[in-house]
């Protein structure tokens, strides 16, 4: 018998927005006791666990993952007790809690790259990344053509000690030098503050980007425009992770990292698992960036699979996050769509993250010119959550950004009275997804479909147990073969009531079904 899957591999897990997620102090700004009061929701819809993003100290140059303190609560999300009274509330409604850890780069105010860019003598010097302009030009060019995430290149000149220094993202976020042991020490002891808090686990973030070459080369020419977080790909990565994976495996309970690795390819993606012994899982992107056909579909999970399990690395889906557009406007703007998308990231082999909003059909927000803060145009997607249908959504103040589209019809509480709404849907999906080892641990095999139509069989042979998805992308209807051995366990399409029929090969326009064998 093969070992039991791991508390993580089994797992939905729910990523928070915090500033977007629930306010309770009234400053419009969403905090760590509005997650608190929102943990029965989570509970109720039946995720197994949270991945909150950044809550530290931060100047909030790129709203959170700029760290000026790695262990302290800014003061607009709460405080340390009320983040150990947060963790105490989910652990005791037997759930998990992730960090944010934002290894690469810090804020410019963080204390040690004050100190680092204090002197060129500075003891900190060399934790981030100081150079000489190219021969010898000075401040009139930069050391070499790297790009930078948000535009611009990837370096700014410091007058004071009249060098350039390096950052992948805003220069108000330098990257930090891993090949010094010691920023390598500090940052393993701000994954220890956390763990030995009772966290469990982190998502770290562009953690791709940690190992460099030391020697910083130009990108060729034909990169040379492009922003290089997507393209970093350096093996001095490898024996960082497997130094970080060391920290967390020092600690009981199986605490996890999930690396955000913005390495399109999923064949790109299994070095960064290691052999078991560095990232415990990737996120994928590949379907967050799938045109909305099924063959395409088909062929980026058959691709993840020839990838990943020969690697023996766990897959981790995801169709959104506070980075992109949400799913339901990439994939065409229906809720159909949506409803369709939500039961194929459910029933995939591997942990899917669900990015909060999903559950409930949210559309990015309009945000006019002048409401616009973020430094890389993501507000959409952040706009904040509408709990109910009143004109404050269940916010005691006017949130930092606009509502999204249609909530006074599209918040939590109005969809949680009607049985037929997308919110029941994902909970029917979380629940059977929970109850069948086919769908939390099995196998993945294509099926053969019709056109516009995705299948696929989840199997469990340990535990005799299968499950078929059958996902319509198409806006007609679709008919498939039937051979009446399958009953509708979940139907995207109606309400929980209408379950449990024998298949009969029908599907509505833009709509999928999860089927369980008959009798
Ligand atoms: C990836 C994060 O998801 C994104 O929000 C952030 O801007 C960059 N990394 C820089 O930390």
């Amino acid at each position: 018998m093969a070992a039991p899957p791991a508390w993580w591999q089994t797992a939905v897990l729910y990523q928070i927005y915090p500033r977007s997620f629930c306010d309770r102090d009234g400053d419009g700004i969403g905090d760590l006791a509005g997650v608190r009061a929102r943990l029965a929701y989570l509970r109720w819809l039946g995720v197994d666990g949270i991945w909150l993003s950044p809550i530290y100290r931060s100047p909030m140059a790129d709203f959170g993952y700029d760290v000026s303190d790695h262990c302290a609560i800014d003061p607009v999300f709460g405080d340390l007790a009320g983040f150990d009274g947060l963790l105490g509330d989910v652990h005791d409604g037997g759930q998990r809690l992730l960090l944010d850890w934002v290894p690469n780069h810090t804020s410019d105010r963080h204390p040690w790259f004050v100190e680092s860019r204090s002197s060129r003598a500075s003891a900190k010097r060399d934790w981030y990344f100081w150079r000489d302009g190219r021969d010898g030009q000075g401040d009139a060019e930069p050391p070499n053509n790297w790009r930078a995430a948000f535009g611009g290149r990837a370096w700014t000149w410091d007058p004071t000690t009249a060098q350039w220094y390096l950052h992948l993202f805003l220069p108000e976020q330098p990257d930090l030098n891993w090949a010094n042991p010691a920023v390598a020490e500090a940052m393993h002891g701000v994954l220890r503050f956390w763990l030995d808090r009772g966290v469990d686990g982190f998502r770290a973030d562009v953690i791709h980007l940690i190992g460099k070459d030391a020697a910083l080369p130009d990108q060729p020419p034909d990169l040379a425009e492009i922003d290089l977080v997507g393209v970093h790909d350096h093996p001095s990565a490898h024996p960082l992770l497997r130094g970080i994976r060391a920290v967390l495996d020092d600690y009981p309970g199986e605490r996890v990292m999930v690396g955000e690795v913005n390495l399109g390819s999923p064949r790109l993606l299994a070095p960064y698992y290691g052999t078991g012994d560095e990232l415990h899982m990737v996120f994928n992107f590949s379907l967050l960036w799938a045109p909305w056909d099924p063959l395409e579909w088909a062929a980026r999970i058959a691709e993840s699979e020839a990838a990943l399990t020969p690697a023996g690395a766990w897959p981790v889906w995801v169709l959104s996050n506070h980075d992109t557009p949400r799913h339901r406007a990439r994939y065409g703007g229906s809720e159909g769509r949506a409803r369709v998308a939500a039961t194929v990231l459910l029933t995939l082999r591997g942990t899917p993250f669900l990015y909060a909003g999903e559950e409930l059909g949210l559309r990015d927000a309009d945000v006019p010119a002048e409401r616009r803060v973020d430094p890389g145009g993501r507000d959409g997607c952040r706009a904040p959550i509408p709990w109910d249908g009143s004109p404050g959504h269940g916010w005691p103040a006017t949130p930092w950004l606009p509502w999204p589209p249609d909530a006074t019809s599209t918040n939590a509480a109005t969809l949680a009275d009607d049985a037929g709404s997308i919110l029941h849907l994902y909970r029917r999906l979380l629940a059977a997804r929970r109850a069948s080892a086919a769908l939390h641990a099995g196998s993945w095999a294509l099926l053969d479909a019709p056109p516009g139509v995705l299948a696929y069989e989840r199997t469990a042979k340990d535990m005799g147990d299968r499950r078929r998805v059958w996902a319509n992308f198409g806006d007609g209807a679709a008919e498939c073969s039937a051979d009446g051995r399958w009953t509708v366990q979940v139907d995207s399409s109606s309400p929980a009531a209408d379950d449990h029929r024998v298949w009969d090969g029908h599907l509505a326009p833009a709509s999928a079904v999860v089927l369980g064998p008959a009798g």
